[in-house]
């Protein structure tokens, strides 16, 4: 019997004005692509965007459906949206934000659990870390190295 540890380690800014200019921009991409979320049930709105190595940025935002398990959330909306329009396209980072229009979002929101299983498929056929910076409405920003540092002990297609 073994103990292991899993280390993981994060950025925290106090704000956007701490970012680089390249993630400032992307995470003013997620804020526009937050504004025109479709969330009229759970009303909390989510905006990401993704930087790709040839410089394109593809957005996304959370599409809600009256039944609710139909709906989807905005990383995957995004990632999808990428994978979709360039095949074999390398994601450097993804920028994610979330305001809710009944409470104040005021803490960074990370992406779901299905959101990082679906990202870390990117990841590992990419072979080079994505990036991941997500932020609230307001407050800090938190950036860790990897998708993969988010999901230790992940599933992949080594195990089918
Ligand atoms: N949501 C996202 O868009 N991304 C996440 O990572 C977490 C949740 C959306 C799904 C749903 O429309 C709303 O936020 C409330 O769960």
């Amino acid at each position: 019997m073994k103990k292991i540890n899993i280390n993981t380690s994060a950025i925290v800014f106090d704000n956007t004005s701490q970012l680089s200019i390249e993630d400032a921009n992307l995470m003013n991409k997620a804020i526009e692509a937050r504004k025109k979320a479709y969330a009229p049930y759970s009303r909390f709105n989510v905006g990401a965007a993704i930087l790709l190595d040839n410089g394109e940025i593809i957005t996304g935002n959370n599409q809600e459906n009256a039944a609710y398990p139909s709906g989807m959330c905005a990383e995957r909306v995004a990632i999808w949206k990428a994978g979709s329009e360039f095949p074999n396209m390398i994601v450097k980072k993804i920028a994610i934000t979330a305001a809710s229009t009944i409470s104040k979002v005021e803490k960074p929101v990370g992406p779901c659990g299905a959101c990082r299983q679906t990202l870390s498929e990117y990841e590992i056929n990419q072979k080079q870390p994505i990036e991941i910076i997500f932020m609230g409405e307001t407050g800090s920003i938190v950036k860790t190295e990897s998708l993969l540092s988010l999901l230790p002990f992940s599933f992949d297609s080594t195990y089918l």
